[in-house]
């Protein structure tokens, strides 16, 4: 176990920043995923972290010491790679045992820590197989096996499930997620599926542009995204955002667009002017179905319909814009249907012209 510190860390590649004046501590036994679209800079600052890619600038430390260009090996991580990486013409106990062997450990100790690691991750019986000849799930849980088995203080995960089928997916990330509880390890873990962060993680760092945009827990950035481009990152289907109109007028406060219009509580509205352009955020689960147009928030047509099972999903075009409800036991509308809903207050998101989220 470790704790880990990012201060200030950036790294260029010639024009191109990917990792960007990014600075986060990882406490002891703290589970931490990136979390970003594509090229946002998840890798690289794996790799940093690893050791595999020097800084532009910055540093990093590990338990205090500071670690910002000392060599892999010296820095007792283990990696688990997006394609696994495992060694084709070894076994998997070879495979499994490598991390052991450069550190130079005897052949007697190699064997009992291998053969214990993989009876705890369940391939004990493929010790002697080659990658090629075990499933793609096998091979995930060698290439687990391979980043304990020298007791790293920090482990590190890049997209580790993202090449298994959607079923192994989730039973592999039910498995990670045991796994880290039990061996109660410092961890970081990039991934770009915001479900398989928010399932695992302690804390999400929500990368973009090579900059960690928001750190939190998994409820607390999904309630309170600091930016548009966190709230439509999160989630599935992610956050409505409809572009809408502040209206103050006598003390009160209303957001209105074409076919919406609600009114907020004004001291959330109070640094801006009357006609100003806010964006409304709310999730599709806190849109409610209403009776008739009095009480409703807004009113649109429905586009689309898709059961779920335990839900389904009402897609609306209110004036053009899409809107999506999550709808649980009701007698959904059908296709065509004009639909009333509403919108509580308190579960309603403001972003300002610049997409950061107004505090309330
Ligand atoms: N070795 C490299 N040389 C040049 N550019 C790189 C290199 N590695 C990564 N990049 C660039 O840095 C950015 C971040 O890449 P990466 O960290 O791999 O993103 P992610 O893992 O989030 O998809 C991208 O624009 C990528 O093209
Ligand atoms: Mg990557």
């Amino acid at each position: 176990m470790a704790r880990v510190v990012f201060d200030h860390v950036s790294k260029h590649f010639g024009a191109v920043r990917a990792v960007d004046d990014v600075s986060f501590d990882i406490e002891d036994g703290e589970f931490i995923c990136l979390l970003g679209p594509s090229g946002c800079g998840k890798t690289t600052t794996l790799r940093l972290m690893a050791g595999l890619e020097q800084p532009t600038s910055g540093r990093i430390a590990v338990d205090d010491r500071d670690v910002t260009f000392a060599k892999p090996k010296e820095r007792d991580v283990g990696m688990v790679f997006q394609d696994y990486a495992l060694f084709p013409h070894m076994t998997i106990a070879e495979n499994i045992a490598y991390p052991l062997k450069v550190r130079g450990a005897p052949a007697k100790d190699r064997a009992a820590r291998t053969a214990d690691v993989a009876q705890s991750l369940g391939i004990d019986h493929l010790l002697e197989r080659r990658p090629g000849q075990i499933s793609g799930g096998q091979q995930q849980r060698t290439s687990v096996a391979r980043a304990v088995v020298h007791k790293p203080k920090v482990f590190l995960f890049d997209e580790p499930l993202s090449n298994l089928d959607a079923k192994l997916r989730v039973e592999a990330r039910s498995f990670l997620k045991h796994l880290q509880v039990e061996l109660g390890v410092t961890a970081l873990y990039v991934t770009h599926d915001q479900a398989e962060a928010m399932a695992l993680a302690d804390r999400i760092a929500v990368m973009e542009g090579g900059r960690v945009v928001q750190m939190g827990p998994p409820l607390e950035v999904y309630r309170k995204p600091a930016t548009t481009f966190v709230a439509n990152f999160l989630g599935n289907p992610p956050m409505n955002l409809v572009p809408v109109k502040l209206r103050l007028d006598g003390g009160r406060a209303r957001l209105q667009a074409a076919g919406l219009d609600v009114a907020v509580d004004p001291g959330r509205a109070s640094r801006f002017r009357d006609g100003a352009d806010l964006t409304l955020g709310v999730r599709p689960e806190h849109l409610r179905l209403v009776p008739d147009a009095g009480e409703a928030t807004f009113t649109g047509s429905v586009y689309t319909v898709e059961p779920l099972g335990p839900e389904t999903l009402i897609t609306c075009t209110v004036d053009g814009q899409l809107v999506t409800a999550r709808l649980f036991g009701d007698e959904p509308p059908e296709l065509g249907d004009t639909a009333h809903f509403r919108i509580d207050e308190h579960h309603l998101e403001l972003f300002d012209d610049a997409g950061v989220r107004v505090e309330r």
